[in-house]
């Protein structure tokens, strides 16, 4: 059994038992199903599920859970959309949920030590990853180089996830990141959740953003947290034109709520799908 506390991100293992717990305490309709994070969950003393099952309304653990499973199932259906056949997913940690039962070729981008880590938790719960993996330094390394490398095809589109990953970074890397995925060829779409300034958050929203940065944000802190606005002009400054950027608990299906009424609608992120012009 693994230590939950020796994980190379805390912030990916969470998000993994975040998914992993919606299907098991939400009601249906559900926004995604993920089975390899329940799987890998079961790895781990004590279990990261284990709050999740115990408190499963408690606030900052709602949103987390539907706020995870949200952004991977907006992702899901704007892949489908698309029709593209390459997926890259930039600080991918442990999520395989975004392309599972699509027959696409993925890459998942993180720091050498999680995709190190990822590599030996999927093996040890007999989870084929077919994903090739690029081990980066999103704030610093040049990326489309590393991705023709693992084989990506930079003439075709391509479809770029980045969930859960915009915070982590500082406003200047982030527009230094939206650069360097510029060369991908029109068509590609590119797919991002971010947290919305403090000013824009609502009670629960802000209550959500201290809980976290007092408890694992002393490892993993938060940075960037533009207005839409601001991350709409960095994307189209970048030759990205933004599609749609909702409100994420906006986007959540209205039979979810309606299912789900103890849940409560936060104003904390947005979701923008753009498409390179
Ligand atoms: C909150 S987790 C989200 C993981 C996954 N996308 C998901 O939704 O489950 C954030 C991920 O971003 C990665 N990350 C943060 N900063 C990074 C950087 N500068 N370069 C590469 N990866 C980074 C972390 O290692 C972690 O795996």
């Amino acid at each position: 059994m693994i230590e939950p506390n020796s994980a190379a991100s805390l912030s990916a293992l969470l998000s993994a038992a975040a998914r992993a717990a919606h299907e098991l305490v939400d009601r249906p309709p559900h926004l995604l199903q993920d089975p390899d994070a329940r799987a890998l969950c079961a790895l781990f003393e004590p279990s990261p599920l284990s709050y999740q099952l115990a408190q499963p309304e408690q606030p900052v653990l709602a949103t987390a859970r539907i706020s995870t499973a949200a952004r991977a199932g907006f992702a899901r259906a704007a892949l489908e959309r698309s029709g593209l056949t390459q997926l890259v997913l930039l600080g991918a940690g442990l999520d395989s949920s975004v392309s599972r039962g699509f027959e696409i070729d993925t890459w998942v981008v993180d720091r050498p030590e999680v995709l190190a880590w990822r590599a030996e938790l999927f093996g040890q719960a007999g989870i084929t990853d077919a994903a090739h993996p690029v081990p980066a330094d999103l704030a610093a390394d040049d990326l489309l180089p590393a991705l023709a490398a693992a084989g990506l095809d930079v003439t075709r589109p391509v479809f770029v996830a980045a969930l859960g990953l915009v915070m982590y970074l500082t406003d200047g890397d982030l527009q230094a990141l939206l650069g360097r995925l510029a060369p991908l060829p029109g068509g590609s779409r590119l797919v991002v959740d971010s947290i919305v300034p403090a000013a824009l958050r609502d009670q629960a929203g802000r209550a959500y953003a201290d809980a976290i940065t007092g408890s694992i944000g002393g490892r993993e802190p938060w940075h960037c947290t533009p207005h839409p606005d601001q991350l709409a002009g960095w994307l189209q400054d970048a030759g990205w034109r933004p599609e749609q950027l909702p409100i994420e608990a906006d986007w959540v299906p209205e039979p979810f709520w309606a299912a789900n009424p103890q849940l409560g609608r936060n104003r904390l992120s947005v979701l923008v799908e753009a498409v390179r012009c």
